[in-house]
């Protein structure tokens, strides 16, 4: 009975969160031993600091938590067996905490001159574009980086530490592969201070594939010229920024302004010296209709409130749609006359590739915003989502969203009413697939008190993607009324017997109490506390 042990430290831990120094000693991770509410640590030698910041970052959460304590030590036990330090703002912890630069080098042993023979690699996000009195305004945004050449068995070693309760030679081949591939992809060297200049192409065929009345043959129109970013890359390898683009004609003629078209143009976008940096831009006009979609649990199957298999599902297993949803936004694509897709998740930018793979085989085309690496500490963590939506309404004020994800997703059902509220008239809907109402094995609550005061037709807690067909999203009707709602404008979905708090008020809800018990626990168990 361990863990009666370790719940027996909680009290004390919450009453002296003094921080304690950790050996340095674990590599990448010790298995569950990721705090969940952390980004990168900047290097693996920085990491008993790190430590040391987390440990102070949860202390000052702990004075607003320790209110909600009550119950907590019969819920823990009742439920500490299935989860570990998991979930945090939808990511899996094991996706928290990666090393980044020099880290990297060092834990690989490589040098300096092998790494310069190595080429130099972009991530180039597929980004959007608004429209202004200076023309159309693309925002470019991605990473510089190299990846090194790792042998094997090195990499099974890397992936093993990923790997919680399995390890990699007791896969399927086909998970073997993808282990070692997003291995691969965690233990690249960011490239700091570099220039990174673009080449703009049009593209023949205007419009969505698939979309109603897009001509085939169409010309491409204009937009062809080459782009340098103003300064250089982050420390991190990172760019970020928006540029005016030149109104250049091209064989159809010129791009089409945004205040004179409701459809969406796009533009390829080449990273000059690599071919690694290919991707489309969506020149969005300022009117219209976008949705800004989640991808775990709502568009793949990841289950990160069911640690082990979260861990399969992010970590060795082929990303997997969800039900029948690739259909629902295919109707949706074809349906909604140039409805923008932005998919936005919090997953950390190094493993954006296979995000994007999978949406661009399963859903319609469109732009991404994953987690940039300089979001690192907590105060950044925990606000991410909410940081990445408000740059997307900022740059449409007159647009309207849909937005959608699950309610596993802390951040999530306390940003998307709070967009409501902030941007008044430019939500139009919300969608969340309430996961604790289907999968028996989410026993993780959420907190529904941000939906308070919002009109029951602009949002919906549903239960299977049919439930989201034959909706009239564009004249606002969100709301299938054959689906039973049960919000509770608290927190709920807590086991039977454990009081539920009522809403409002408190600057940490329960869910993050629990999470930060977690914590402790979990530093108990491995930070020799
Ligand atoms: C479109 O926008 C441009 C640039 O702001 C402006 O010069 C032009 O007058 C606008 N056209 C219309 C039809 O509003
Ligand atoms: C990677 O290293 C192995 C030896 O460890 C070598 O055989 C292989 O050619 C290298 N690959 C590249 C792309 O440099
Ligand atoms: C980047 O470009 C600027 C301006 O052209 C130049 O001063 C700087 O040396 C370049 N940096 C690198 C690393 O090449
Ligand atoms: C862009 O730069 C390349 C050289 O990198 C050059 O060949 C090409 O003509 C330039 N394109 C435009 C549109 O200026
Ligand atoms: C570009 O300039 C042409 C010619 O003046 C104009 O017809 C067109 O609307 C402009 N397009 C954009 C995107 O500014
Ligand atoms: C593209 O990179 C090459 C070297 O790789 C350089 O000569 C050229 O000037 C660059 N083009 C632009 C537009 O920056
Ligand atoms: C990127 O585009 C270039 C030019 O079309 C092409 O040669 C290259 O294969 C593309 N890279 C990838 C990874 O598709
Ligand atoms: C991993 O797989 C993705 C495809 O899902 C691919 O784009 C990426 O280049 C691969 N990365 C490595 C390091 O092999
Ligand atoms: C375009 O987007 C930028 C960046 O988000 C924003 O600052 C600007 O206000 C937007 N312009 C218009 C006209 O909406
Ligand atoms: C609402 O509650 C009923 C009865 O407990 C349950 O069957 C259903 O799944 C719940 N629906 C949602 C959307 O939570
Ligand atoms: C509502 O949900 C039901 C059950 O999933 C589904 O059959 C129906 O098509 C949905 N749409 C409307 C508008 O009722
Ligand atoms: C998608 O649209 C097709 C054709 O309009 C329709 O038959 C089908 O039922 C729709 N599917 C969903 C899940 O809404």
């Amino acid at each position: 009975m361990q863990h009666f042990a370790l719940l027996a430290l909680l009290p004390a831990a919450l009453a002296a969160p003094a921080p304690v120094p950790v050996p340095v000693a674990a590599p990448i991770a010790v298995p569950g031993s990721h705090y969940p509410l952390i980004t990168p640590a900047p290097s693996l030698t920085d990491r008993d600091l790190a430590r040391l910041q987390e440990r102070g970052a949860i202390s000052s959460l702990i004075s607003d938590a320790t209110s909600d304590i009550a119950g907590l030590g019969t819920y823990l036990s009742s439920v500490i067996g299935t989860y570990p330090s998991y979930i945090a703002s939808g990511v899996p912890n094991f996706f928290q905490d990666f090393p980044t630069g020099s880290a990297v080098e060092k834990s690989l042993g490589i040098s300096d001159s092998d790494l310069a023979a190595t080429p130099t690699q972009v991530l180039n996000i597929p980004a959007y574009a608004n429209w202004t009195d200076q023309g159309w305004n693309l925002r470019f945004r991605g990473n510089v980086f190299k990846q090194p050449n790792i042998s094997e068995s090195k990499l099974d070693d890397l992936a093993n530490i990923f790997l919680i309760g399995t390890s990699i030679q007791a896969l399927p081949p086909a998970q073997q592969t993808q282990a070692r591939n997003l291995t691969a992809e965690i233990y690249v060297v960011q490239q700091g201070n570099v220039n990174v200049s673009f080449n703009l192409q049009p593209v023949s065929i205007s419009g969505f594939t698939g979309e109603a009345g897009v001509d085939a043959n169409a010309a491409p129109r204009g937009g062809a010229q080459n782009i340098t970013l103003i300064g250089e890359t982050t420390v991190e390898g990172d760019f970020d920024q928006f540029i005016q683009i030149a109104n250049v004609s091209g064989p159809g003629g010129y791009l089409l302004p945004g205040n004179g078209t409701t459809e969406i143009q796009r533009l390829s976008v080449y990273t000059n010296g690599t071919d690694t940096g290919n991707a489309t831009a969506y020149l969005v006009p300022p009117a219209g209709l976008t949705i800004i979609s989640d991808i775990d649990d709502i568009l793949r199957i990841t289950q990160i409130y069911e640690p082990a298999n979260g861990l399969l599902n992010s970590f060795a297993k082929a990303f997997t749609p969800w039900m029948n949803m690739p259909e629902i936004y295919a109707n949706w694509s074809r349906s909604i006359p140039d409805f923008h897709f932005h998919y936005l998740t919090t997953t950390p930018e190094q493993i954006t590739r296979n995000y994007m793979d999978f949406i661009y085989n399963y859903y319609p085309e469109g732009s991404f915003d994953t987690r940039p690496l300089n979001f690192s500490d907590v105060s950044d963590t925990l606000s991410i989502r909410k940081y990445l939506l408000e740059k997307v309404f900022e740059t449409y004020p007159e647009r309207k969203f849909v937005l959608i994800a699950d309610t596993s997703n802390s951040d999530v059902m306390k940003d998307y009413p709070a967009m409501a509220t902030e941007f008044p008239n430019q939500v139009q809907c919300i969608f969340l697939r309430n996961t604790s109402a289907t999968d028996p094995g989410d026993k993780f609550p959420y907190d529904t008190s941000g939906f308070k005061g919002l009109n029951q037709n602009m949002y919906m807690f549903f239960l299977v993607p049919d439930d989201l067909s034959g909706l009239d999203i564009v004249n606002g009707q969100c709301y299938n009324s054959t689906i039973p709602q049960n919000v509770t404008f608290s927190e709920q979905g807590l086991p039977v017997g454990l009081s539920k708090k009522s809403a409002g008020g408190k600057a940490m809800p329960w869910s993050n109490a629990v999470l930060v018990a977690f914590v402790m626990v979990l530093g108990a168990m491995f930070g020799g506390l």
